[in-house]
């Protein structure tokens, strides 16, 4: 295995840099077909950032952050995450590599996936023994402390995932994600089994802890509400595609691309409803140079057929960035 170490570390350097990073599966049963569910996405997180990822069920938010945590294996393209291209580790490989414990993952159910035959301080412990030097006594003590951390009480460690209720599942969650001290977060709709009521505590937990601790988020969510409060920056995604990305204040006030004007438009009190026509396209071997939004898109014209358009600056903030031919002026 080479590592090629590209450049080294100060604050103006990103601490995540993804370089045009496709991931298409095969289609079972047909030759030379495949899904596209993630297609040419760059993007960057800066240490201490949080960027947003929001876009509909299927657009390919999950596999995009999969492919960070190495858990899929790129079609094409680079993750550069602290200097290093993760890219030259196969996923498998990567299991053992030293920046394992730098990139943690929080998913979407806790129920699903916590062990239910591990405690709370079995799950949270994990992660140590497995990637870090820590001997038991000191691993027992950073499981007291990060439990502290998320509000879990202590007596609750001993507990099995049946015996803890939906908010205390998700506080073991994050908790196992925080043991190993990792650089970068990413929440994957880390709300999105909750009860209403719980989701708002957890958030609140999130938004702290996020303060506290000075981490770099991804945090991926399909609640708009949700992304605006958590984040500094976000990126829209379409069928794979990045559709617009930018300061999560701008994209929200003054959205650019007809989806994320559409996607906007259905927050309560946001103005009028925007409704797209039909239905998404397939993933399925989409045609190489149409807009993926195409057929649904209020501004559409025939340039969308016969290009795909890339992410171009709008406006004077070289943060925001669409890819549409006609933006319009707000
Ligand atoms: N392991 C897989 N094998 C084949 N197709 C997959 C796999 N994982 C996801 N997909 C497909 O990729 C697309 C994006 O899925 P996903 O990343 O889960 O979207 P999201 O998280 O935004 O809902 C969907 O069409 C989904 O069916
Ligand atoms: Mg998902």
């Amino acid at each position: 295995m080479s590592t090629t170490v590209l450049a080294s570390l100060n604050t103006t350097t990103p601490l995540l840099q993804v370089e045009r990073l496709h991931k298409r599966f095969p289609v079972t049963g047909r030759r030379d077909s495949f899904l596209h569910a993630v297609e040419d996405v760059s993007l960057e997180i800066a240490p201490g950032e949080s960027l947003g990822l929001v876009g509909e069920s299927g657009c390919g938010k999950s596999t995009l952050v999969r492919l960070l945590a190495r858990l899929h294996d790129a079609s094409e393209g680079r993750i550069v995450f602290g200097g290093e291209d993760l890219c030259e580790t196969p996923a498998l490989r990567f299991a053992r590599s030293t920046k394992r414990h730098a990139i943690q993952m929080v998913f979407q159910d806790p129920t699903d996936s916590l062990n239910p035959r591990y405690t709370a301080r079995q799950t949270i412990a994990e992660p140590l023994a497995l990637l870090s030097s820590m001997g038991v006594a000191e691993q027992r003590a950073r499981v007291q402390e990060v439990a502290a951390q998320v509000g879990l009480p202590s007596e609750l460690l001993d507990r099995f995932p049946h015996q803890l209720s939906g908010g205390q599942k998700a506080r073991v969650g994050i908790a196992r994600a925080l043991a190993v001290q990792p650089e970068l977060l990413i929440l994957d709709e880390p709300t999105a089994a909750l009860d209403v009521s719980v989701q708002a505590v957890v958030l609140q937990l999130l938004q702290r802890l996020r303060r506290e601790l000075g981490l770099s988020c991804l945090f991926v969510s399909h609640d708009l509400n949700v992304v605006r409060l958590l984040t500094d920056r976000v990126a829209v995604m379409y069928l794979g595609r990045i559709v617009e990305v930018g300061p999560s204040d701008q994209v929200f006030r003054h959205p650019q691309h007809p989806y994320t004007r559409a996607l906007v438009s259905s927050i309560p009190g946001q103005g009028p409803r925007i409704k797209l026509a039909g239905e998404v396209a397939s993933p399925i071997d989409p045609p190489a140079q149409v807009c993926r939004l195409y057929g649904r898109c209020p501004v559409g014209q025939d340039l969308c057929t016969r290009q795909t358009p890339l992410l171009r600056t709008v406006g004077n903030d070289a943060r925001h960035k669409a890819a549409c031919h006609f933006l319009q002026p707000t």
